[in-house]
């Protein structure tokens, strides 16, 4: 019996808890039934979960009280609700409603553009090293060559040897990158976008665009009106809470997302999470929240691995990659034996850990367990 299955276990355990809290108490507050779920994950099965980069407080209390509105919802297509999504993100990001195509997730629309744009005949998918990697995989699946370019010494995508290998195909910028948590500037990424020849596709994964808060940091978004070639996901898992539900999106002109919406589902995105996306985005609370929050952890934890003497990358995300000095596959190992999940290798960096942020009682019980493995 290993570890991941026992987490499973315990999570649809947990799932059971959660519906049953539901089903048999109907008047327990939103409040206290999140409560209960989120103290049996944090402490009722002892696991701390720093591994995915999730957002530990979990959705807006809006999100879930729109949930909860829309179960008896659930017997109908979610043409309603899809539009609802759009306009307000159509709103919130400046475009136009067919400037915007909703994902399961925003891993559906790195799916898409690699489906849409890559491969043998349409070119290769070019992909820093390291960075979040399905992307690269769909496209392998799909016969492209895939051309991996290793970050610059500042953590950076390395853009002028990016561009020249590239063949036709697709170019994926992740930015902040998953798992470094580092940007690429916005002067540097900018003037990549401009001089890339239409026939190249660029796609800029912002999933942890609300983590950064840098001055050399920018979304491209802005960019998409003057460039055809230009696809820029988001998601709603992270400083939404809503991993689970599935929920992202890109912004690109309509041509664009006529392309990638031909490789898809239809109705791809459920009704559950399309109302609880549509509430988070009317909190004000939960953005501002989830940084300050997230902030505090980094500052906490950064802080103190720097007294024991380990160096972080400059991090602009709900996550921390350092420097452990030594191979970090034992030390994943014997956390995971004190019951604390980091992140896996990245064989690129295989000296570094890549840790997600939790609660501060979690990044201490990290703290805990890292001091033992390392002494
Ligand atoms: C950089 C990056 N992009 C996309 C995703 C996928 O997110 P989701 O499919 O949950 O929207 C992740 C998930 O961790 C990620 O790190």
């Amino acid at each position: 019996m290993n570890t991941m299955s026992i987490s499973r276990r315990k999570f649809a355990q947990l799932l059971g808890a959660g519906a049953a809290v539901a089903v048999v108490r109907p008047s327990l507050s939103f409040a206290k039934r999140t409560q209960s779920i989120a103290t049996f994950l944090q402490s009722g099965n002892g696991i701390v979960r720093l591994s995915a980069n999730e957002n530990p407080y979990g959705p807006s209390p809006m999100a879930l009280k729109a949930m909860t509105d829309s179960f008896s919802l659930a017997c109908r297509y979610p043409d309603e609700h899809n539009n609802v999504l759009i306009d307000k993100l159509a709103k919130l990001n400046n475009v136009g409603h067919d400037q915007i195509l909703l994902g399961d997730g925003s891993s559906e629309i790195l799916k898409l553009g690699a489906e849409t744009f890559t491969g043998k005949t349409r070119g290769t998918l070019v992909a820093a090293d390291p960075t979040f990697e399905p992307i690269s995989q769909q496209a392998a699946i799909n016969g492209a060559e895939v051309v991996k370019v290793p970050l610059t010494a500042s953590f950076a995508h390395d853009l002028p040897k990016m561009l020249a290998s590239a063949k036709r195909g697709l170019i994926y910028v992740c930015n902040p990158n998953n798992p470094t948590a580092s940007i690429t500037p916005k002067n540097e990424l900018s003037e990549f976008i401009g001089k890339t020849p239409g026939e190249t596709m660029i796609l800029v994964d912002e999933a942890y665009f609300h983590y950064a808060d840098s001055p050399d940091y920018e979304s491209v978004i802005s960019l998409v009106r003057d460039h055809p070639n230009l696809i820029v996901s988001r998601t709603f898992s992270k400083v939404y809470g809503m991993a689970g539900l599935r929920c992202g999106y890109c912004v690109a002109q309509k041509e664009t997302l006529d392309q990638l919406h031909a490789h898809q589902m239809w109705d791809s995105v459920n009704i559950m999470a399309l109302a609880a996306a549509s509430a988070s985005l009317d909190d004000p609370d939960q953005v501002p929240n989830g940084q300050r929050l997230n902030n505090e952890a980094k500052t906490f934890t950064i802080g103190e691995l720097a007294k024991l003497g380990y160096k972080t990358i400059p991090c602009q995300a709900n996550f921390i990659m350092f420097d452990c000095k030594r191979p970090v596959v034992p030390l994943i190992q014997a956390l995971k034996q004190r019951n604390v999940q980091v992140g896996r290798l990245f064989p690129a960096l295989p000296n570094y850990m890549r840790l997600t942020m939790g609660k501060k009682s979690e990044m201490e019980s990290f703290l805990g367990a890292f001091k033992e493995v390392m002494a």
